[in-house]
């Protein structure tokens, strides 16, 4: 199996792992109605996303805390909820790619999901 090294690695890994997350009914109304997602435009912003986390390459600019706060503020995203995605995430890694990279994007999906999670209770605590 091989690292992960361009953004067509990149496009496989978040479309197998979406794919995982919406077969998963325990998460994946989150995407379909809380915020109705259309995946032709999701994907590929979560490829330029890790591409500039991974690669090193630019090109994303959103407030991505900021962003899940939002929907966090319609649908509560409970520690449950990461540990469902974070364990799709973690899947859909080992399951196509193995090296240096994928164990780079793993670290970086946790680090973020706990800076979320604070981020989510101490608006929760307001
Ligand atoms: C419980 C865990 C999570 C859930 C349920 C979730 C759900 C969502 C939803 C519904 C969106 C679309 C928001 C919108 O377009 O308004 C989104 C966007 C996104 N999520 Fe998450 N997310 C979770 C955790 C994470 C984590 C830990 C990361 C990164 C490590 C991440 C990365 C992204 C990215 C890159 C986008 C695209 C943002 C943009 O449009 O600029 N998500 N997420």
């Amino acid at each position: 199996m091989r690292d992960i090294q361009n953004q067509d690695d990149l496009y496989v890994l978040v479309d197998e792992f979406y794919k995982k997350l919406l077969a998963d009914a325990s998460i994946s109304y989150i995407f379909t109605e809380v915020v109705k997602i259309k995946l032709e435009e999701h994907l590929p912003i979560l490829v330029t996303f890790w591409s500039q986390a991974i690669l090193g390459t630019g090109g994303y600019f959103n407030n991505l805390t900021q962003i899940h706060l939002d929907v966090s503020a319609k649908e509560y995203l409970s520690p449950e909820l990461f540990n469902i995605w974070l364990n799709h995430f973690y899947a859909a890694v080992d399951e196509n790619f193995k090296g240096e990279k994928a164990e780079q994007i793993k670290t970086q999906a946790l680090s973020i999901a706990t800076i979320m999670q604070i981020k989510i209770i101490q608006e929760k605590d307001k």
